[in-house]
């Protein structure tokens, strides 16, 4: 099967590929569209055997929750069987945006959406191709991001047709996302909320709402007997084909050590990627070097993250040495994100 193909427009979508595609996933089949953070894998989020689908087309493990989207607030309560307060304030505050929080769920939505999990993860997002959709489906739509499990999370529909292409039926196409990285998750279900995923809603801002918050002690470090509390999250993800390792330091001592190394690996025939902030990227002599944007324009690096790796996979690099990107906002999530892809391999020189 290869997947039809609309454009539809980012701000006023098209009412036809709309109701294409309300249409397919009332049938129980799979449409990839866009959100504010990366594109989604929706199916019918109340639907197992949708749900099943979209375990099979990324080759995901049945165990890892799917996040169910909603686009009205009156949607959430027949699924969440406890909502606190203070997510309601959250939601407030972030709703429609790019936040997932996770309740315990109702019998409404089935175990093979929530992998088998007795909560339940939902997000309203802000984009109006998304939130027609979703509507059109019927109010509930489960959607990963739609890349093939372990790869880049797509931030493109160029991406999705890569990866999906041959076994979803529908792609609709609005350009490229505006966050490029997933939605913070926030849990719920716990007597302090904890982050479960960092993303554009940082800790500080949850923590200006909620008051106390917890980062889930599986995103801290790379300890494997402290288990994430998102399934996802404990599989190596986000993942470029060649090995990445990341490098920390001072600028100057980073782009010395990564040029010795790219030089040396160029004599011995491989050819070296280098992923780089503008501010150094004119420094290296050898080597694919990508730059992902400027260090004082972090959303700009988060943006650029994901179609950077998966460029080096189309140059066909050997191996993929990374800047570190502390940046002051966003620079929890992009650097989870970062040492996921290199399996938390960092060298500080
Ligand atoms: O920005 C996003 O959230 C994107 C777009 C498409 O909305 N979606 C997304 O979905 O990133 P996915 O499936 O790629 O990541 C969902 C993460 C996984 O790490 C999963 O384990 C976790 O959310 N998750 C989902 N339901 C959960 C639950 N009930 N308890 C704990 N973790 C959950
Ligand atoms: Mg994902």
């Amino acid at each position: 099967m290869r997947a039809k193909y609309m454009k539809v427009d980012a701000k006023c979508p098209d009412q036809d590929a709309i109701a294409l595609g309300g249409k397919l996933l009332r049938e129980g089949r799979l449409v990839a569209f866009p959100t504010e953070t990366v594109y989604g894998l929706g199916g019918n989020a109340l639907d197992a055997g949708a749900s099943e689908k979209i375990y099979a087309a990324k080759g995901r493990p049945s165990d890892n929750p799917l996040i169910v989207h909603i686009a009205r607030m009156e949607d959430l309560y027949p699924i969440a069987a406890e909502i606190p307060e203070n997510a309601l304030v959250l939601a407030k505050s972030y709703w429609p945006g790019p936040l997932t929080m996770i309740f315990p769920k109702t019998d409404l939505v089935p175990l093979q959406t929530t992998g088998g999990l007795e909560s339940v993860a939902v997000r309203f997002p802000s984009d109006p191709v998304a939130q027609a959709l979703i509507i059109a489906a019927g109010g509930y739509v489960a959607a990963p991001s739609a890349n093939t499990s372990g790869r880049p999370s797509p931030t493109t529909a160029q991406h999705v047709m890569e990866d999906l292409g041959e076994r979803i039926d529908l792609i609709l196409d609005s350009g490229p996302v505006g966050i490029g990285l997933e939605s913070t998750i926030v849990d719920f279900t716990q007597e302090i909320p904890a982050v479960l995923r960092p993303g554009f809603i940082s800790l500080e801002m949850l923590t200006q709402i909620l008051g106390e918050v917890k980062m889930d002690p599986g995103l801290l470090k790379d300890d494997p007997d402290v288990r994430p509390k998102a399934p996802g999250m404990k599989y190596r993800h986000y993942a470029p084909k060649a090995s990445l390792k990341i490098v920390e330091g001072r600028e100057t001592d980073v782009v010395r050590w990564i040029n010795e190394q790219a030089e040396q690996a160029g004599a011995e025939g491989k050819k070296v990627g280098i992923l780089a902030a503008s501010e150094s990227a004119d420094a290296y002599d050898f080597g694919e070097v990508i730059c992902v944007g400027s260090r004082s324009e972090e959303e700009e690096i988060a943006r650029h993250l994901y179609d950077a790796l998966r460029r080096f996979d189309s140059l066909g690099v050997d191996l993929i040495y990374s800047e570190a990107f502390d940046t002051p906002r966003m620079g929890t999530a992009i650097m989870n994100r970062l040492l996921k892809a290199a399996g938390h391999h960092c060298i500080r020189v």
